[in-house]
């Protein structure tokens, strides 16, 4: 017999005596948190490990946790679930999808492919379990680079399925790659004209820019890198101000590690100021303790998909070592 969710009344309470019942939750069930930078300030505060995509694909590989509560977007999850078939893996929302990894449909990829017999698949960790089972390598914006570069000259390569981050890693490592057409509609909002605009307001500041943004903005940016690179580099920069252009949930750990420095969110239009993702804003700390309370949704991942989808993803991992 299973047993229904509890559903307990949580509108009554406030933010921090949420956050306080999650931490209890998190000993009973031996849980740990895992949240992406751009999730809420509410549930950072309450996580174990806040990081990048690959920093937390890191903490889902490495933990001794019986279950790991991951407050992201659904591949997220589903990789951490990948890693650990044995462990209960838990969203706040299941709907938190990402469009970029959607974009991207099974049997499309697979007649990509198979066009391109001789080419290796790279594709972006902001994928769907069918898509990394079709790769032969997994990467997220923070290595992507790094293995590129491994692979021997003369080899074609298959990348996808960000348009931007593939045009930019083409362009950095000097390849001549196939790239899928999809992209993120939170870093891609960001045009040049807007981008213009806001650094004639603030002469000082310096824009840094996500390499999910397109070429056009790029092409301004005085540092271009993934969440965690972009974070490095405004406490190792003298500069005091930057434009921001990614999704703004970053700034709250920016502003942590750099108290006196300011952070502007790079504009997506006047009218609409940021470009936010939808989805991970689906992660409330009222929806994450339902969550602990309920044990659900859980993530799974059928047995099969999951063995051929973990392949790309360990390479990953030991090419990024
Ligand atoms: P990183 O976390 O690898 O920088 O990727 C950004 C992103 O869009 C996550 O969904
Ligand atoms: Fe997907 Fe873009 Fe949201 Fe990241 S920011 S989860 S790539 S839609």
């Amino acid at each position: 017999m299973t047993t229904a969710p509890v559903t307990p009344d949580i509108s009554q309470l406030s933010t921090r005596e949420l956050q306080a019942r999650v931490r209890a939750l998190k000993q009973e069930l031996n849980a740990v948190i895992l949240a992406h930078y751009y999730t809420l300030p509410e549930i950072q505060q309450v996580a174990d490990v806040v990081g990048d995509s690959l920093a937390l694909a890191r903490a889902a590989q490495k933990n001794t946790a019986d279950v790991i509560v991951f407050a992201g977007v659904y591949f997220m999850a589903e990789t951490a679930k990948i890693l650990n078939p044995g462990k209960l893996v838990l969203m706040p929302d299941a709907d938190a999808g990402c469009p970029l990894a959607d974009s991207c449909p099974e049997e499309e990829f697979r007649a990509f492919r198979a066009a391109n017999p001789d080419a290796i698949a790279i594709t972006y960790i902001n994928s769907t379990a069918e898509i990394k089972a079709l790769s032969d390598i997994t990467c997220t914006s923070s290595n992507a680079e790094h293995i590129i570069r491994q692979i021997p000259e003369g080899q074609r390569i298959i990348f996808g399925p960000d348009r931007n981050l593939g045009a930019w890693l083409a362009k950095r490592c000097g390849r001549d790659m196939l790239i899928w057409p999809g992209y993120c509609y939170v870093h891609d909002a960001f045009s040049e004209a807007f981008m213009l605009q806001a650094m004639a307001m603030h002469p000082g500041a310096e824009l840094i820019a996500h390499p999910e943004c397109r070429e056009e903005v790029l092409r301004h940016a005085s540092f271009v890198g993934s969440t965690q690179a972009l974070l490095d580099y405004t406490q190792k920069s003298p500069s005091t101000s930057f434009i921001v252009a990614t999704e703004p949930g970053i700034i709250y750990e920016m502003e942590l590690r750099s108290p006196g420095k300011s952070f502007i969110p790079a504009p997506k239009d006047p009218a609409n100021p940021r470009s936010v993702c939808r989805q991970m804003k689906l992660n409330t700390i009222g929806r994450l303790y339902l969550a602990m309370v309920n044990r659900q949704p859980e993530i799974t991942v059928d047995p099969v998909l999951a063995e051929a989808a973990l392949k790309p993803i360990a390479r990953m991992l030991e090419m990024s070592a």
